[in-house]
């Protein structure tokens, strides 16, 4: 996806905080034990702009959805619009999906 540089995308990405996750690889293994209460973990790789991040997490609301995306101009309109959702079982992911085997244990 080829995307012109947003302004102010650090400001845009910290009001959205709550939902990025900063350091993935600490994760690995234990995301269901750090987000309890959820019945399982979705994946979405390449999430671009997040609309249908945004509702297959509002479709999925006992699922963890993480959605993993290289192009933060693109991701950080997905975390806003989960922000502005007020959607609480979306996390995303600043990073490359070829990566994901140090974010994600097997199964
Ligand atoms: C066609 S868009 C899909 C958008 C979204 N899944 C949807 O259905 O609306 C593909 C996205 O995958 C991302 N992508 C491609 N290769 C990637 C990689 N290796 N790691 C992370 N994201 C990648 C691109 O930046 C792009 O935003």
């Amino acid at each position: 996806m080829r995307m012109r540089k947003k302004p102010n995308l650090g400001p845009r990405m910290e009001r959205c905080a709550e939902v990025l996750i900063d350091d993935p690889a600490a994760l690995r293994g234990r995301w269901l034990e750090e987000f309890p209460g959820h019945g399982g973990l979705l994946l979405e790789l390449g999430c671009g702009k997040g609309r249908f991040t945004v509702g297959t997490a509002e479709s999925n609301p006992d699922m963890l959805l993480v959605a993993v995306e290289r192009v933060a101009d693109a991701m950080v309109v997905g975390m806003e619009r989960a922000c502005e959702a007020g959607i609480k079982n979306v996390r995303f992911i600043d990073g490359d999906v070829r990566k994901l085997a140090g974010m994600f244990d097997k199964g």
